[in-house]
């Protein structure tokens, strides 16, 4: 796939018919094991946005959707791989940058780097809730005005387990509220099993966390509401 002079592209290449089967064979699976672990915001914002597990969405239908609902936009990375720092910071602006990659159908379950899938399963349903989607753009609006290497580093690393790898507590119960969680069976297996500690969310220790996208977490944090991750972002912005 050529991504050459795609930056930040909001048009999207045409997807081909092995890549719409591949989402469809992993929206149908990932669908049926979420049921009943995912934060309900998940379900609604898939209904809110018209996702479909037949095919990869159109995304200028989702933007149409997304901008009357939360002001989000979907645009292309332009590459397959984008680094944290531009990345995040692009939420500053409300828009949610999606790679066109996505993984192969021989390796359905594992894929190095994030993809289509995990952009767009994971993250969209969620940005068509208000109050997430100003929580995803104060993120931004942190990273881009931290200065220090350390003070972006905890907004990183507070993203990735407050935003990728968190639980979200739902009238007492833990529910799914992870978008790398919600995006891979694997994920979400080792996550709710128990050889993860579930720990109260605490902003300061996860800001510490030497994290690795390459192994499978032994600690998992767990919000009280969207109002406490909201609450430790506004901190940042003061
Ligand atoms: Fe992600």
């Amino acid at each position: 796939m050529n991504l050459k002079n795609r930056k930040n592209k909001s048009i999207f290449r045409k997807f081909r018919n092995r890549e719409h089967e591949v989402w469809s064979i992993l929206a149908g699976r990932r669908i049926k094991s979420l049921k009943n672990y995912a934060h309900p915001m998940h379900k609604q914002g898939w209904k809110l946005l018209g996702l479909s597990a037949r095919s990869i969405p159109n995304f200028r239908a989702i933007n149409i959707k997304l901008k009357s609902l939360t002001g989000f936009q979907v645009a292309s990375t332009g590459v397959q791989y984008e680094e944290d720092g531009p990345w995040i910071s692009s939420l500053a602006e409300r828009k949610i940058r999606v790679t066109e990659y996505i993984r192969s159908k021989k390796n359905l379950e594992y894929t190095p780097l994030p993809d289509v899938f995990h952009d767009v399963f994971g993250h969209l349903p969620f940005l068509a809730n208000k109050k997430y989607a100003r929580i995803v753009q104060k993120f931004g609006l942190a990273y881009v005005k931290a200065k220090t290497k350390k003070d972006k580093l905890k907004i990183a690393n507070n993203w990735w387990y407050g935003i990728e790898f968190s639980f979200l507590k739902v009238k007492g119960k833990i529910k799914v509220l992870g978008t790398g969680l919600i995006s891979s069976e694997g994920e979400l297996n080792n996550a709710l099993s128990e050889k993860v500690e579930k720990l109260p969310y605490d902003a300061d220790m996860v800001g510490k966390i030497n994290r690795s996208a390459h192994k499978f977490h032994k600690k998992l944090f767990v919000l009280d509401s969207l109002d406490q991750l909201e609450k430790i972002v506004d901190k940042w912005l003061k």
